[in-house]
């Protein structure tokens, strides 16, 4: 479902044009070719109307706005005990990338399901039916959520594949804890394919609209994740969704969120609103510059802070 497209939507999009700063990622090769000016936001509610402006059907890959939805999954496929015996829920306070297994517990785990670390490892836990891919198992559950087929991106995946040392030492390293149970390259490259989902803006708050109405599809009426799924994907993205800036995110914009290095960040508003916003430059958390921007604004206009 579209609607005409606000005006407000559009002001923001205009007014935030002149910001600038920000540097496109560069350590997948191939994202290091994005066009730096591609602007888009859409804004879902609770019932399932969305708006959306500028690069609106401009698709990009979700990269790490993938691990909130495969969380949701496991934790839903394999009830949230179990998967709390591999993956803890504590801020690591470090980037993305950084290994950081939590070693003061009883057994060791990644610190959250957000960071790289983490996401592998709730990667490896999406039940494999015989001779079936996991990143395919991904791609058909994020297009029933979307509302339509989506696709990998092909050269972003190859590209990421080719210099992915830091992702596959984490693996390494998750399997020597016995923390992955399998071939660590397999896993990592089929996490590399799920980062890879092409979507555009208003993809990500279809996706979305299940979270904002607490595990119910407003498009199907269909229940996908029970409210102890919902809530315990919210908390994270609370805590850890923008790494070592979840701290301001949640001073200043206020609501559960998640980013990825393409570009785009997602916020939600449980009970309220779904919101996307991409442009592909970002700063030095990993975090793009004027999504936060926007963010910002459209927390502030619309009251959106949870507290
Ligand atoms: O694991 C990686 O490096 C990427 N495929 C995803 C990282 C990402 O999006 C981090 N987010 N800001």
């Amino acid at each position: 479902m579209n609607t005409p497209v606000p005006d407000y939507l559009a002001d923001l999009l205009r007014n935030c044009k002149t910001a600038h700063g920000g540097e496109l990622a560069d350590y997948i090769p191939e994202l290091a070719s994005a066009d730096p000016n591609k602007l888009a936001v859409a804004l879902i509610t609770l019932d399932g109307l969305l708006y959306s402006v500028g690069d609106d059907d401009y698709e990009f890959s979700i990269q790490s706005i993938s691990k909130a939805f495969t969380y949701a999954y496991v934790v839903e496929k394999l009830r949230l005990e179990a998967v709390m015996q591999k993956v803890g829920v504590e801020p690591s306070g470090e980037a993305f990338n950084e290994i950081s297994l939590d070693q003061t517990d009883d057994r060791i785990k990644p610190k959250n399901p957000m960071i790289n670390s983490g996401a592998i490892t709730v990667h490896s836990l999406i039940p494999k039916a015989e001779n079936d891919c996991r990143a395919e198992t991904v791609r058909q559950f994020f297009s029933q959520l979307a509302g339509r087929e989506l696709s990998f991106d092909l050269a972003i995946f190859q590209s990421e594949k080719e210099t992915a040392f830091r992702n596959l030492s984490i693996g390494y390293s998750l399997r020597n804890f016995n923390i992955l149970e399998s071939d660590p390259v397999e896993i990592v490259e089929s996490y590399l394919k799920q980062c890879s989902i092409n979507v555009t803006v208003k993809d990500l708050v279809n996706m979305m609209s299940v979270l904002v109405n607490d595990g119910i599809l407003p498009r199907t009426g269909e229940r996908i994740f029970s409210h102890k799924t919902v809530r315990q994907v919210l908390t994270v993205m609370t805590t850890c969704g923008m790494y070592n800036a979840a701290g301001d995110w949640l001073a200043n914009v206020g609501i559960p969120a998640k980013s990825g290095v393409s570009g785009g960040i997602i916020g939600v508003l449980p009970g309220q609103v779904g919101l996307a916003v991409f442009s592909p430059k970002l700063d030095r958390f990993g975090n793009s510059v004027r999504g936060i921007d926007i963010m910002q604004q459209m927390s502030r206009d619309m009251g959106l802070h949870l507290l």
